[in-house]
């Protein structure tokens, strides 16, 4: 019996193969592991007559010199085939060319205005996103019970009604830079504050829960709205061609007074009219105004004695109007033909 087992394994062995070094390991195991079926003869071999010992013990060893010798070689037909392979490698071939990303066409704009406004003496501001209801609203003179701050538009954090400094929203614009900055510094001041802002919007082509602004405050002495009709004026000019054309219309915001929203001549028909503009020949682009003496004074800056002007601009909406972006999610997207659409342009 035993030494028919003996034989029928030896036959086994003698074929074995194996494509990887799991496989490998897999038959080492079968077979020469304590579990293994050649430990698992020499179990047997302790039921063995003494008189058959001597030949049983030379077979089994036998048998186990094979397996070992059997393993073995197949290892070293597999380093072997390893070190074949490696040879097999060019070292001097060129590597494949590495894909280099594209900056993203709303960083592109940003640096852009940053860069037109750094020209002309403004340096960066910044704040945090996640802003107190103090900096957001209140010292920028939202009234209590003023509409912007209902749940509809902004994302509250930690809702606290009494406390301004407690009552945690996301920041719904980068004019809370502002009245950070005013808060702790005297004039002059002239900054811009890009970033993200956050509204309880849903999401569509034309309107984000999240989207980019870019702040602008001037304040010193005798700075006047002519101050500030020419400076979006350059503005304009600069992002849009020199010979664009502005706009202001009388609007409403709660910390400047008076207030304007302004227009640019049309991009694409120069002012004619066309569809782009709804035949009007403008398009809106930013809200600006004087900053209203009560946010100076809320911001521990002398009204008597100082005056100044702000302006906001969303990024997402010089972007669109730039390179005819028509919906707004492809910004958050992500995807890359339409990001390589950018790659041109620094
Ligand atoms: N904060 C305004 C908004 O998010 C934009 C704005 C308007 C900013 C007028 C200003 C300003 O500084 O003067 O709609």
């Amino acid at each position: 019996m035993l030494l028919e087992k003996i034989e029928a394994l030896k036959a086994q062995i003698e074929t074995l193969k194996a494509d990887n070094s799991e496989a490998l390991e897999a038959l080492r195991i079968k077979y020469l592991s304590k579990k293994g079926e050649v430990s698992a003869l020499f179990n047997e071999f302790r039921n063995v007559p003494p008189e058959h010992k001597k030949e049983f013990g030379q077979r089994l060893n036998e048998l186990k010199t094979l397996a070992t010798d059997k393993i073995n070689s197949l290892r070293e037909r597999f380093h072997s085939q390893e070190a074949d392979e490696t040879s097999h490698l060019d070292l001097t071939r060129p590597s494949l060319p590495l894909t280099v990303g594209t900056r993203h066409p709303l960083n592109v704009v940003r640096k852009q205005i940053i860069d037109i406004f750094s020209r002309v003496g403004f340096t960066l501001a910044d704040g945090p996103e996640v802003e107190d209801d103090l900096h957001v609203f209140t010292s920028l003179n939202f009234a209590a019970d003023h509409p912007a701050r209902d749940m509809q538009d902004t994302f509250f954090v930690a809702e606290d009604k009494d406390d301004v400094k407690r009552n945690i929203v996301l920041r719904s614009h980068t004019s809370s830079v502002q009245s950070r900055v005013m808060l702790t510094s005297q004039p002059p001041i002239r900054i811009i504050c890009p970033g993200r802002v956050y509204r309880n919007e849903a999401i569509t082509a034309r309107a984000h829960c999240f989207f980019h602004q870019i702040e602008g405050l001037y304040i010193d002495r005798n700075v006047s709205f002519a101050d500030l009709k020419q400076m979006l004026l350059y503005f304009a000019q600069e992002l849009f061609g020199p010979d664009t054309k502005i706009r202001l219309r009388p609007s409403y915001f709660p910390f400047t007074e008076p207030s304007a929203e302004m227009d640019v001549s049309c991009m694409l028909c120069g002012g004619e009219g066309c569809s782009f503009c709804k035949h009007t020949g403008w398009v809106e682009i930013l809200g600006c105004g004087m900053v209203d003496p009560n946010v100076l004074d809320l911001c521990g800056i002398d009204s008597s004695k100082y005056t100044g002007y702000a302006f906001g601009v969303g990024v997402e909406r010089i972007t669109n109007l730039k390179y005819m972006v028509k919906d707004l999610r492809m910004f958050s997207e992500n995807d890359t033909r339409f990001l390589e659409e950018f790659q041109a342009i620094h």
